[in-house]
């Protein structure tokens, strides 16, 4: 039996599905992997909580459902920052799933970098490093001799980024399209039925679909900040986001999607990278036209889905249907296990 013990930043939707999985899939990881996952430390922004002999997955559940901050419970330190905890624990891996900053890519960045310091491996869910940093990130975690992995990060359960990596080994990747953000698959689905925009937009907020902020998703840098990261990690080019050609969904009619569906297409709003001679990728993200017959036209509002075109491999085609954070933590479990199955 190996011993892992794991440092969560961040007990919000992600990290509270992490604990459930910790508190209702621990016995079975146990048998079937050989591994004792231990928390020994959780950091949100009431501070932090610190045991070395671990801490209560369904006791912290309890407090983040009552609205308390893990540092009020069992092992609390209130007002500790979560790299001042990560600093002082003797941890094995990071979980890092604090929210998503694309300026600063913090608090996320520096508890990695503190990590790999400290000889942890590093489970993100969150995208903001991968997208600023990735290069930068990947060497530390060499340098130390760690894991970085992050296959939550795009798509969540879609195991995106492990076909990518893992499974189209020596190919060389032509072309990747991706629906990337099921907020505009399920808007753009309501509108072909001819809601519109702001009645799509409500409904999808009422069904805890859609960010009470949803710019970041309806004007497409959420499904851009995904295809930088698989461009980065999957195509090998160092992409930044501001190359990205973004156009969002907010200009859509259902005028147009019903005239698109009349003419046998689906209007989605598409990821490509695209190989140029070079080996470069043109980045895009955009309302697209899909024939019908598209695999991912054929993706209803709550999925998300991808298909990488090959050389050696033909076309490889997957897609998720999704509601809810638990398959993000799901990922972040899959990471853990692999990286001690190796
Ligand atoms: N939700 C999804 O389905 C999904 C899917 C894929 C990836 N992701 C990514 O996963 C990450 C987490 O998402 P989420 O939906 O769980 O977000 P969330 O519900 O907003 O939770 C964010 C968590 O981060 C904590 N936090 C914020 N600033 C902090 C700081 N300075 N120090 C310590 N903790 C801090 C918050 O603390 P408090 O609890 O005290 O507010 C909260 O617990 C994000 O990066 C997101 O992009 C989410």
């Amino acid at each position: 039996m190996t011993v892992v013990r794991l440092a969560l930043a961040g007990v919000g939707n992600v990290g509270q599905s992490f604990l459930e999985l910790l508190r209702d899939k621990g016995d079975l990881v146990r048998d079937r992997y050989g591994l004792d996952l231990r928390l020994i430390l959780a950091a949100d922004r009431s501070g932090a909580a610190v045991d070395p002999a671990g801490l209560d997955p369904a006791g912290l559940l309890v407090l983040k459902h009552t609205g308390h901050g893990v540092a009020t419970g069992q092992g609390g330190r209130p007002g500790a920052t979560a790299a001042e905890a990560l600093t002082a624990v003797e941890a094995d891996v990071l979980l890092e799933a604090t929210l998503t900053d694309l300026h600063t890519g913090q608090p996320g960045l520096d508890l990695m970098c503190i990590a790999f310091e400290h000889g942890m491996h590093v489970v993100s869910a969150n995208k903001g490093p991968l997208v600023l940093a990735y290069r930068e990130l990947t060497g530390r975690a060499a340098q130390a001799g760690r894991q970085l992995r992050f296959s939550g990060a795009v798509c969540a359960g879609l195991p995106t980024i492990n076909i990518g990596r893992r499974d189209l080994v020596a190919a060389q990747i032509d072309r990747v399209e991706g629906i990337f953000n099921s907020t505009t698959n399920y808007i753009l689905e309501s509108m072909s039925a001819n809601a519109a925009y702001e009645t799509a937009l409500a409904e999808a907020q009422r069904m805890g679909v859609a960010e009470a902020d949803p710019s970041l998703d309806v004007q497409g840098w959420d499904t851009a900040n995904k295809l930088v990261i698989i461009a980065n990690s999957v195509l090998n080019y160092p992409a930044r986001l501001d190359e990205v050609e973004v156009t969002g969904m907010t200009l859509v009619t259902p005028g147009a999607l019903q005239a698109a569906q009349a003419g046998g297409r689906k209007i989605k709003l598409l990821a490509t990278a695209l190989r140029r001679p070079d080996g470069s990728y043109r980045l895009r993200v955009a309302p697209t036209p899909l024939p019908i017959d598209h695999f991912l036209a054929q993706t209803s509002g709550w999925e998300m889905g991808i298909v990488y075109y090959t050389d050696i491999y033909g076309v490889l085609s997957a897609k998720v249907d999704e509601r809810g954070p638990l398959p993000t933590g799901s990922a972040m479990l899959r990471d853990v296990i692999d990286i001690y199955q190796g």
